[in-house]
């Protein structure tokens, strides 16, 4: 195994989207950042200096950390953030995963434009479970906003409206040739006839799934998450914000140019949404013409949800790669709702009838502590900055796809944890709730990745639905998209010791407090439990 070092210096850079530039906040003034690419089995070591404005923390999205959540990098969660003028260094170790990840910003929402691909290749000597690709490329789908990112935070914050939708859709930051301005940028792939490409399909969006196709080409997907899959052929995806896919597809077309292009799946009733659509070309170096303009996929409708069931129910695991647990030790069921708190009038409360936004998980909306991070209240044993109470199930319990009155969700705010023990076998129901509305929910867990037993519409049924888990060949995900007015059961072995953030990777909710965190407490021994922090922590 090798040691990868990496100098990452976030800065303000000058970029031109949508015939405007703006000043956004890049790693190493690159937008998209730098892909960082390692095998199996590496050590990555990357040090980030903060020459920006603002605060900030770096994450590596599903990388599990086995005993080094100080490198995890979610704000005052595993770390205080890194403010101006600070550094801090990551060092981690890739254990059994292969596949497609990436890293962003987890302060605020600067992850809005500080994101890049993270390409995990197969351990030394050993090789795809699919014939080698002869191009390998990431496709990092994205959002660009005119606006400052802070200030748009902001609105999502105070008003009870829904965030302002982001001005266009983004393939490797370029928005492509149906957004005025963009054609000159439009990200090209070059093929020969016959190649095999393999796509590395990232949704990097703050808030928005979205779909994604190339014209005429079959796709076929052999991993999700960094876990390699059974492969199965479509012709379209659906990538919720966090996950990634890789598919392969064969030049086999005649030789011609080609879109790829992504749009969004808004699942929710009455959501604003925005059609647009971000293209890239797939370019046959053969083609006679170039002057005629792509062939355009046909992406679904925005809410086309049969056509996300279709995709998702395809998705197995491979039986040898890992074994599910048949027991359980905590059995968990928590509520995904949105809702609405009051608030006194005034700049911060902007909601309907004198409230604002606030969602939670059983009820409770998560808040942030701003003196130090969870982590090293935990380790230090610094008292009063969270409690343990966080409750297993919903506190009453009520027909979730109904509308049903205030006083049963009323959310409340709190800094909670839910504790587990170290090698316990857990098992939790995520069940989308239809107060305000219902939604699709990308639920990510950090330090982890999960079997995907069982999902469906409406209400989980534990006697019915229980008995239809796949326990044999379910597929294993780092963030599982619940979906619309339905539910999701997870499993995973609490392993990894330390402060883990499971949340709604869609920004806007997450702001809202969709999240709570697990702490996993130390086993038996060093290899058990955490290492100790590292000497250049950030404090707060
Ligand atoms: Cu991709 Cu908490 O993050």
């Amino acid at each position: 195994a090798e040691t990868h070092y990496h100098d990452f210096v976030v800065q303000q850079t000058p970029v031109t989207r949508l015939c405007r530039t703006h000043n956004i906040i890049t790693v190493n003034g690159q937008f998209p950042g730098p892909t960082i690419a390692a095998r199996n089995g590496d050590t990555l070591v990357i040090k980030v200096t903060n020459r920006a404005r603002y605060n900030v923390t770096l994450h590596w999205h599903g990388i599990r950390q086995m005993r080094t959540p100080w490198a995890d990098g979610p704000e005052y969660v595993t770390q205080c953030p890194i403010k101006p003028g600070g550094t801090y260094t990551y060092r981690f170790t890739i254990e059994n995963q292969e596949g497609t990840l990436w890293w962003h910003a987890h302060s605020k929402w600067l992850r809005a434009t500080v994101y890049g691909a993270l390409v995990i290749f197969p351990k030394s000597g050993s090789s795809y479970p699919f014939p080698a690709p002869k191009i390998d490329v990431p496709i990092i789908l994205g959002e660009w906003w005119d606006r400052n990112i802070v200030d748009v935070l902001r609105q999502a914050l105070f008003t009870g409206a829904a965030p302002n939708v982001s001005d266009a859709y983004t393939i490797n930051g370029q928005p492509g040739d149906l957004y005025r301005c963009s054609s000159q940028g439009t990200v090209r792939i070059s093929v020969n006839s016959g190649d095999t490409v393999l796509l590395r399909v990232i949704n990097a969006a703050l808030n928005q799934q979205l779909f994604f196709s190339v014209a005429n080409h079959k796709l076929t997907v052999v991993g999700a998450d960094a876990a390699y899959n059974k492969p199965f052929t479509t012709r379209v995806i659906m990538v919720g914000p966090g996950q990634t896919t890789n598919v392969l597809l064969t030049a086999d077309q005649p030789p011609a140019r080609y879109y790829m292009a992504a749009r969004a799946y808004a699942s929710g009733q009455n959501v604003t949404f925005d059609n647009t659509t971000t293209t890239a070309i797939l370019d046959y170096k053969t083609a006679t013409s170039r002057t005629s303009s792509p062939v355009l996929p046909q992406l679904p409708a925005f809410n086309d949800t049969a056509t996300v069931t279709q995709f998702t129910s395809q998705l197995k695991g491979i039986p040898s790669l890992a074994k599910v647990a048949k027991n359980v030790d905590e059995n968990l069921f928590f509520t995904i709702g949105l809702g609405l708190v009051n608030c006194t009038p005034g700049p911060r409360c902007q909601g309907p009838n004198n409230t604002r936004f606030a969602a939670s998980m059983n009820n409770v909306s998560f808040v942030l502590p701003r003196k130090t991070s969870l982590l090293q209240a935990y380790y230090q044993n610094i008292p009063g900055v969270f409690t343990t109470d966080f409750p297993p199930s919903p506190p009453v319990k009520f027909d979730y796809t109904g509308n049903v009155s205030r006083g049963l969700w009323q959310p409340r705010f709190g800094t909670k944890l839910y504790k587990l023990k170290f090698g316990s076998n857990v098992q939790l129901v995520l069940q989308d709730t239809a107060i305000v509305t219902t939604e699709d929910h990308p639920i990510h867990l950090h330090g982890y990745h999960f079997f995907v037993v069982g999902q469906g519409f409406g209400n989980f049924n534990p006697k019915t639905d229980t008995a239809k888990f796949n326990l044999v060949d379910p597929p294993v995900r780092n963030t599982i998209d619940v979906p619309v007015g339905g539910w999701v059961v997870i499993r995973f072995v609490a392993d990894n010791p330390g402060v883990w953030l499971f949340h709604c990777h869609i920004d806007s909710h997450l702001t809202w407090g969709l999240g709570m965190s697990f702490l996993v407490e130390n086993g038996k021994g060093k290899s058990q439990s955490i290492e100790p922090p590292p000497a250049d922590l950030p404090q707060c």
